[in-house]
Order: structure tokens, then sequence, then C-alpha cells
């Protein structure tokens, strides 16, 4: 019996791309069934475009600043992603505001990371809102995008302990290596056919969500 295809997933990046890392590492470990087709990023200069193209990943770059306003910009990311007809199109540090009809385009089909525990904290300095609000857990969320900005239904969570000591620096070191396996393991399963956003809603192996997966009780199930 030959195995479907591995599903053609676009990365968009803006900076250092180390999620797009993990991934391009999970999936040449055999552990993720994907591939990636392309990298887009918006900056020229985003360290996460020698990582694609060491990897030998065609990669694009598409200026906001070249752009008269945000239609235009998104018309012609639209059509630089879908020359590649991804399944799946992953937004890895991509600092873009998107327009409603680039999300609608990619309904059930593009997925967000964001360092915090949503719905809390959305938006920027996530970790340093963590220590001041003094929650004693904070993480990393994987979720579909719709037009609420960090507002998509959320797929899975990793969680990570607050520590007295903690300074932003510290905390975002440590949600950034949970990230790390939390959005392979979130492609993972979307690649697989394993997750689905369906009327609004997170569905997992047939069911829907009535809260998002947790990194950690995916991984044990696993083990
Ligand atoms: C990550 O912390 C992610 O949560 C946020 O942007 C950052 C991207 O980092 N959306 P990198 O470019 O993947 O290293």
């Amino acid at each position: 019996m030959t195995l479907p295809e591995p599903m053609p997933v676009v990365v968009l990046i803006s900076g250092t791309g180390t999620n797009l890392q993990a991934l391009i590492d999970a999936i040449a470990a055999g552990e993720v069934r994907a591939r990636i087709a392309a990298v887009i990023s918006n900056r020229p200069g985003a360290g996460g475009l020698e990582r694609a193209r060491r990897a030998g990943i065609p990669t694009h770059v598409l200026d906001h600043t070249g752009y008269p306003d945000r239609a235009a910009f998104d018309a012609a990311l639209a059509a630089a992603i879908d020359r590649y007809q991804p399944g799946l199109v992953v937004l890895a540090g991509f600092m873009r505001i998107l327009t409603p009809g680039f999300v609608e385009h990619y309904a059930g089909r593009m997925i967000n990371i964001h360092p915090s525990l949503l719905p809390d904290f959305r938006g920027l300095n996530t970790h340093e809102r963590a220590l001041r609000a003094g929650v004693k857990e904070h993480g990393a969320s994987v979720h579909f995008v719709n037009n609420e900005l960090d507002g998509g239904p959320v797929i899975m969570q990793a969680r990570v302990p607050v520590r007295s000591d903690d300074t932003p620096q510290t905390l975002a070191a440590r949600v950034q290596q949970r990230e790390h396996r939390l959005y392979p393991r979130v492609v993972g399963l979307l690649a697989d056919g394993l997750l689905k956003l369906q009327g609004g809603e997170v569905w997992f192996d047939g069911t829907p969500l009535d809260a998002p997966l947790d990194l950690d009780a995916q991984a044990s199930a696993e083990d």
C-alpha cells in the first residue's frame, strides 16, 4: 500500500524562525508527515529565510512596505501562497494583521502560535504581562486564525510553570522551548487529518473539543 503524499504546507514568517526550524527538524526526523512547500517572509532580512534555504525550501519575500495598502499586500500574499496549493498555512512569528478576505480564504486551514495560554494575554509583550499579573502558569497556544486578533478557536496548549525569580527573558526562553514541540505536534495532527475546524469548533478524532488539547496529555497518550 502506498501512503498518500505528505500535505504541502506554506509557512509565513517575519523573524528569526525558530518555530520554522522546529517544523523543518520534525519533518526531517519523520515525526510529522508534511512537506514545507515554501516559506514566505514580509521582511527581507528575516533570519528564518536562511533556515529555509539551508533546508532547500523555496523562499519568497513580499515586503509589505512596497504595497499601497493592506488589501493589496494580502492579495499578493494569497497569490504567492496559492501557487503551492497548500493544505495548511502556518503563521510562525508572522507579524502582520490580516484582512478579513484573506482570513476567510484560508478559514480552517490557517493556524498561528501565540506565546500565552489564550484567551489570556492576547497581543504583544505576553511574558512581561503574565509576570505582572502574577499568574502561576503561562505557556503557548496554537489556534485557528479568525478575524479576532489571537482570538480563533484554540487547538492545543503547552503549559509552563512560572518561577518566583523569572524575568520576561527567562520565561520567554522556557515558553519558546515548549513552542518548538507544540507547533510540530499540531501540524502533524492536521496533516494526518485528525484535527478539523467545523462549525467554529475544533474537532479532534471525530469529536468536538470542549477545551483545548494539552501537549503533555497528548505526549503521554502516545507513550
Ligand atoms: C513566537 O514566540 C511565537 O509565539 C510568536 O512569535 C514568535 C516567533 O518566533 N507568534 P520565531 O520567529 O519562530 O523564533
